[in-house]
């Protein structure tokens, strides 16, 4: 459960423990004789495709406040995982600018999200922001709401009050083989078309019969859109995660995938289509580089994927060796790694042994709060089935040096000196395809 959480880290550094010249506008930039409301159409046309985006994008007030408009509070979000909620009336909020949502089991067995916000005079209903209640009973003056938001008692209230019509408010809310999503918008994206590409992925990974191991907390100081940036290449892995490339294939692409690369990642990917075609685990990302994600003409936010491990690894550990007992329905330790990502706030890795979700939620223009949570079997104990010793740190040590080379690249950005630059088409085209998705959501009328 999330009582586990530790204080909240300002950063990595500041921890005390732990194309060419061509110019080629963006096809964005084709709307730029369009009027975009809220976006200034001067600095939608400095936007180059295949290049970072201007200075303004990364830093500005205005930008974040339309990030907010387009992408936050139109797509979906997620929340955490249902096994933080697995009784009735257990709860975590979640905070995205001004607003709250509690996100709660109900008596029912589902799970519901209601705006934490009192429909008597507009108090926090849940000031803790995680929590097991029976009744959601809001601390001023002491309204009552069932855990599915219904007003239940409103004592001192004159007689003749409907309170059918004081329910919390509700958000959407979504679940996928344990990862819980909401959203914001009266009129959210269909979700069916994320949980048809996600759950038979998921499913053998068992993320419902998980529970937590720890969280920690970061705040990162860096635009959101740079947390996705490095999110979406390998570039950077050689030389900031010595760690990482030990047990992937990711950091390889087509300029630098040699002879003796290409026949390991062969061999491993035979090995496993082999042994796991039977039971549906055999790899589906079957090249090196990362797979190609987001898709931005289809706007495509959300895909999974099993991906080999180098060979001798089952796990994303230190030594590649696993490090919990194996969860959901996986028999066998040589399962790759499963990869969930789901914009605009999550990515997971999952070994056969334990799972790592990563949630951002902006904070401001230039800040990212940052929740990375491992996941293990329900049913295992800590000391007898794992070690945080050595459940944490690959996914830790990989977590943290991103979040320092975002917190570098904010500054750089910052500077006056600073000038879009061009993206590698080898090593880079995720990012660019980040960009695309972005640009194409803030140019979409809300
Ligand atoms: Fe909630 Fe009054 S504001 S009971
Ligand atoms: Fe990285």
């Amino acid at each position: 459960m999330l009582q586990a959480l530790t204080p909240l880290k300002t950063s990595t550094k500041n921890r005390a423990d732990s194309a060419s010249g061509r110019k080629t506008r963006h096809s964005a930039a084709s709307a730029a004789s369009k009027r975009s409301r809220g976006l200034d159409t001067a600095l939608l046309a400095e936007c180059r495709s295949g290049w970072t985006l201007p200075r303004p994008f990364y830093r500005d007030e205005s930008v974040y406040r339309l990030d907010l408009e387009r992408v936050w509070r139109t797509g979906w979000l997620f929340a955490g995982h249902s096994c933080e909620i697995s009784e009735p009336g257990s709860y975590f909020t979640l905070e995205l600018d001004t607003d709250s949502l509690i996100v709660i089991r109900g008596d029912d067995g589902a799970i519901h999200a209601h705006h934490n916000v009192c429909r008597h005079r507009g108090s926090l209903v849940c000031a803790a922001p995680t929590g097991q209640v029976s009744r959601l009973i809001c601390p001023y003056h002491q309204w009552t709401y069932s855990l599915e938001g219904k007003l239940i008692a409103c004592r001192g209230m004159h007689a003749g009050l409907d309170k059918s019509q004081f329910s919390l408010r509700p958000a959407r809310v979504e679940e996928v083989e344990g990862l819980v999503f909401v959203s914001l918008a009266d009129k959210p994206l269909p979700f069916a078309p994320a949980r048809d590409a996600l759950a038979p992925l998921l499913k053998p990974q068992g993320l419902r019969r998980a529970k937590v191991a720890k969280v920690l907390d970061y705040l990162v100081p860096a635009n959101w859109k740079l947390l996705w940036e490095n999110n979406r290449e390998c570039y950077h892995c050689n030389l900031n995660h010595p760690q990482y490339i030990k047990a992937n294939f990711d950091h390889y692409n087509a300029d630098d995938t040699t002879p003796r690369v290409r026949e390991a990642l062969n061999r491993v990917v035979a090995r496993s289509e082999q042994k796991r075609a039977s039971d549906r685990l055999a790899p589906t990302h079957r090249q090196s580089g990362m797979a190609v994600f987001p898709d931005a003409d289809k706007n495509i936010w959300f895909s999974a994927n099993r991906t080999p491990l180098v060979d001798g690894w089952v796990s994303e550990s230190m030594d590649g060796k696993q490090v919990a007992r194996l969860m959901g329905d996986y028999t066998d330790a040589d399962t790759g790694t499963l990869r969930v990502r789901a914009l605009p706030n999550f990515w997971n890795h999952s070994s056969c042994d334990h799972g790592v979700s990563t949630r951002l939620l902006p904070v401001g223009p230039q800040q990212t709060a940052v929740r990375v949570c491992w996941l293990v079997d329900e049913k295992s104990i800590e000391g007898r089935d794992y070690d945080l010793s050595r459940l944490l740190p690959f996914w830790q040590l990989t977590s943290e040096q991103d979040w320092l080379i975002c917190e570098r690249q904010q500054k750089g950005v910052n500077s006056s000196a600073y000038r879009p630059g061009p993206y590698s088409t080898f090593k880079e085209y995720n990012v660019a395809s980040f960009v695309k998705w972005y640009l194409g959501c803030v140019e979409r009328e809300a």
